[in-house]
């Protein structure tokens, strides 16, 4: 099989590699960074069309205050410092998830970023900052009541065009660094039948070596979607 055309992160393990360091957890955050560096460049060397992390979550708000406003600057920080190696590489950034609750600076920041990177064709990769899965369903279905009468207009359709953004396939790889084995309420309408993938490496210690691997496991997953094996397939 090909390499995924939209491959998925949960970016997780930060903290936890931080404190068996002996570091203060923002230090897990800013080593996070690197390795986003490094898989975003990676994905484009390998011919992957769309990459989505999630980097917080709505229900990421329970933290203490101190380590919210740690991830809204490195979140900030991280955008402004890659806006023109991003358009060097044609890769388009969107930024995924819920507008209100984000501080002005912040809105402002992405507002620049997706308009400066609007046109690039080559890869795009989403950002997930304050987004949530039930979250953006929500958001679709409000959105199509104030705008539709008629449910029998309703179909996978239309939902797709009122997702947070329209432009990019279903998920077909998704990569849970960290030990966990859960979703987390990210992109569950566009994982519907994403193949899995699960890795004990904390985010930090994650490379383009486990990320390969992760590539070579889908390649041989057997993709149903309901249906029965190809023929020569068990
Ligand atoms: C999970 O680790 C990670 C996060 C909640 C944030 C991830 C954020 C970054 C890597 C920085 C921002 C990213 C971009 C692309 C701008 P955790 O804190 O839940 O770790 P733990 O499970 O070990 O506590």
């Amino acid at each position: 099989m090909k390499i995924p055309s939209h491959v998925a992160i949960i970016m997780d393990g930060n903290g936890r590699w931080a404190l068996e360091r002996g570091l203060p957890r923002s230090k897990g955050h800013q080593a996070g960074i690197k390795t986003f560096e490094k898989i975003l460049k990676k994905s484009v060397e390998m011919g992957v069309r769309c990459l989505t992390v999630y980097a917080f979550s709505t229900e990421n708000w329970k933290r203490p205050a101190a380590e919210i406003n740690f991830l809204m600057n490195l979140f900030q920080e991280t955008i402004m410092n890659h806006i023109d190696e991003l358009c060097e590489k044609k890769i388009r950034l969107k930024v995924i998830g819920r507008r209100e609750g984000l501080p002005a600076n912040i809105i402002k920041t992405i507002n620049k970023a997706e308009e400066k990177t609007r046109d690039n064709r080559k890869c795009q990769v989403n950002i997930a900052f304050n987004y949530g899965g039930r979250a953006e369903i929500i958001d679709v279905c409000r959105k199509i009541v104030s705008d539709y009468k008629n449910e029998q207009l309703i179909d996978e359709e239309l939902i797709n065009k009122y997702l947070y953004d329209d432009n990019f396939p279903d998920v077909e790889l998704l990569i849970r660094t960290g030990g966990e084995k859960r979703l987390s309420n990210f992109l569950l309408w566009q994982s519907a039948y994403a193949e899995l993938y699960f890795s004990d490496k904390y985010w930090p210690d994650f490379d383009e070596k486990e990320f390969e691997k992760a590539i070579e496991v889908f390649k041989k997953r057997n993709r149903r979607f309901g249906g029965l094996p190809e023929e020569g397939e068990k």
